[in-house]
């Protein structure tokens, strides 16, 4: 199919750019970044490119219509007028997804419900007979967004979000998602960082997310390689040969990529979250991640050049223990400003006390969102020599003064 469509990419809230960026390096054109989306032209293999390649983007949706709707009715019947034989198998399954209200439609079920309603009439007249509704595994997921009483109507070609990338995930304590985790590791400039043989730590790994899509990135791996469905391969207008081509061709450059060297190292404290990132490392076909149990205490820089630390210590909000979480970040600034002397690090935090206990000043604060936690992404340069002990005698033996002035007091909230 050589004709042109419209596609949706959405993302998490502030990566927005990091998404655009990738789909322009992905070769794709007019691209239009709005608020949780960018959009882009292109062919279907473009939009198959974007669910085998996108790290960031949560859903790819290719527009199948758009028009205005100042009533139900309206939306029912502009809905009837889309080809939808072209589209759903007569007999199979399909679930809607609707996302904004009007004067006319101020309940999201209710314009879901029309929707469906227009979409199952449309094909029964067509076919004599019509689809079920299934909202677990539908074959195909139409996703419908109303503003200012304007209607797009999209097929879901990623069908299951694109951070269910990991076949059988095993997650450990509060796991990240792993677009969450790629746009990190973009912020922190990892994929040029590892063409230059740089390291990447995360002492407080987990599950191992971080870490794993750093080694994605670095051995060239696309994230949809390993997903077992997709929303476009039951759609009627599915193209398997084109399908099949980028499939072969993301194989090739895995294969070439995982003879990269890379210095990726996964450390945690509790066995069990390594038990997992070891078992997703496996699912995942990576193998080249260090996966070491290690307190954060005793985090050294292991006889490698400086390198990136990127992380997200524990929050307070999804365990149990703010308390806890404010000295496991203090305990991380001081292990940082002590022992890893010219790294940069990375470390995702949530707006409050927790931001401040780090005791890092950072120079930069990304802002990010972890589900619905608004967070930062600190951005701390560690200096490459630690000063001159300040206070000879000074109680602190193990290692020098803060090499960064301390932010608890900074005017300028994270
Ligand atoms: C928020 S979780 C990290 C989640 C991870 N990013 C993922 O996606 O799975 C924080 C991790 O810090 C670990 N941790 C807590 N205190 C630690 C310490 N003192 N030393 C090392 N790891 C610690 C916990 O075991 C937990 O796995």
């Amino acid at each position: 199919m050589s004709a042109r469509h419209v596609f949706t990419v959405t993302v998490s809230r502030h990566c927005e750019e990091i998404l655009a960026r990738e789909l322009r390096r992905m070769g794709l054109q007019r691209i239009v970044v709005e608020p949780g989306a960018v959009r882009f032209t292109g062919r279907l293999r473009d939009g198959l490119r974007a669910c085998l390649w996108s790290r960031v983007g949560s859903r790819v949706l290719l527009r199948l219509g758009r028009f205005e709707a100042m009533s139900a009715d309206a939306l029912y019947a502009g809905v009837a007028t889309l080809p939808w034989t072209d589209h759903i198998p007569p007999r199979g399954t399909l679930r809607v997804d609707f996302v904004g209200t009007s004067n006319a439609i101020r309940d999201e079920r209710f314009g879901a419900q029309k929707v469906k309603d227009a979409i199952v009439d449309t094909i029964r007249r067509a076919a004599g007979v019509r689809p079920d509704v299934d909202r677990e595994h539908p074959d195909i997921t139409i996703h419908v967004h109303l503003r200012n009483n304007i209607v797009t109507v999209a097929l879901d070609l990623s069908g299951a979000a694109l951070h269910l990338r990991t076949p059988r995930r095993h997650a450990g304590a509060a796991p990240l998602k792993e677009t969450l985790a790629a746009a990190l590791l973009q912020l922190a400039d990892w994929p040029r960082r590892a063409a230059a043989g740089d390291p990447l730590i995360d002492p407080l790994c987990g599950s191992g997310t971080i870490v794993l899509e750093a080694a994605g990135m670095a051995h060239d791996v696309a994230p949809g390689l390993v997903r077992e469905r997709f929303g476009f391969t039951r759609w009627l207008g599915h193209d398997p040969g084109t399908w099949d081509e980028l499939v072969a061709e993301a194989e090739e450059r895995r294969r070439i990529g995982l003879d990269r060297p890379v210095a990726i190292e996964g450390l945690d404290i509790d066995e069990s979250a390594l038990v997992a990132a070891r078992a997703n490392a496996h699912q995942l076909g990576l193998a080249s991640v260090r996966f070491s149990r290690q307190s954060l205490d005793d985090l050294r820089p292991s006889g490698t050049p400086p390198g990136l630390i990127v992380t997200n210590p524990p929050y307070g909000e999804r365990l149990d223990d703010p308390a806890a979480a404010i000295e496991l970040q203090r305990a991380l600034g001081d292990v940082l400003r002590r022992h890893m002397l010219g790294w940069d690090a990375f470390v995702l935090v949530p707006l409050g006390p927790v931001s401040r206990a780090l005791g890092l000043r950072p120079r930069a604060r990304h802002p990010l969102f972890n589900g619905p936690i608004e967070c930062r992404l600190l951005e701390v340069g560690i200096a490459a020599t630690a000063p001159a002990r300040l206070v000879p005698g000074h109680a602190d033996t193990e290692g020098p003064p803060p090499t960064t002035a301390p932010s608890a007091d900074d005017p300028d909230k994270y």
